[in-house]
């Protein structure tokens, strides 16, 4: 998972140990990944965070990343999918994520609406804040 997040979403800049965020070991969160025979093709985590003012159990969505030669063939969509029926059944209200600018037409085929202005994130580029009501 680290070395996923590392090429795909960092350029291979970092070291694996850089790819780790604090998120990723609170309780409540949790880690997919699509495997094509033994190979980690897509992967998306999920923790408990609220975003501004929303009411209700919110999650955030992050490094979500499909590895470059396995984009466009659905694993993304579908590791998303079973994301968005966990979440559901754990009685969650929301998911949201900082979305790349490139990504936003996944996100809005998913389902997600555009809740904020186009902001910049330093050296990665141009974000949207997405949203997807689960109940
Ligand atoms: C965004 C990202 C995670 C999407 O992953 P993916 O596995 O390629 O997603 P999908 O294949 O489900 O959908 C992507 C496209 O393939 C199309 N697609 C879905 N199923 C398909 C299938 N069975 N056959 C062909 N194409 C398909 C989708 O319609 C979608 O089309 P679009 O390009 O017009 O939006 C991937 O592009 C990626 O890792 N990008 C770089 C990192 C990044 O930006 N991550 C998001 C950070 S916010």
């Amino acid at each position: 998972m680290l070395s996923i997040r590392n090429e795909v979403l960092r350029e291979g800049k970092l070291s694996l140990d850089e790819c780790r965020w604090p998120s990723d070991d609170i309780p409540g969160t949790f880690h997919l990944g699509y495997y094509i025979d033994d190979r980690l093709a897509c992967i998306a985590s999920f923790h408990p965070q609220s975003y501004g003012e929303f009411q209700g159990v919110g999650y955030q969505l992050r490094g979500m990343a499909t590895i470059q030669e396995a984009r466009g063939q659905g694993l993304g969509n579908k590791l998303l999918n079973f994301g968005l029926t966990y979440l559901r059944g754990k009685g969650a209200n929301y998911l949201w994520c900082n979305a790349r600018k490139t990504a936003r037409k996944f996100y809005s085929d998913m389902g997600f609406e555009t809740i904020s202005e186009e902001f910049e994130v330093p050296i990665i580029g141009p974000h949207y804040v997405m949203y997807i009501k689960l109940k």
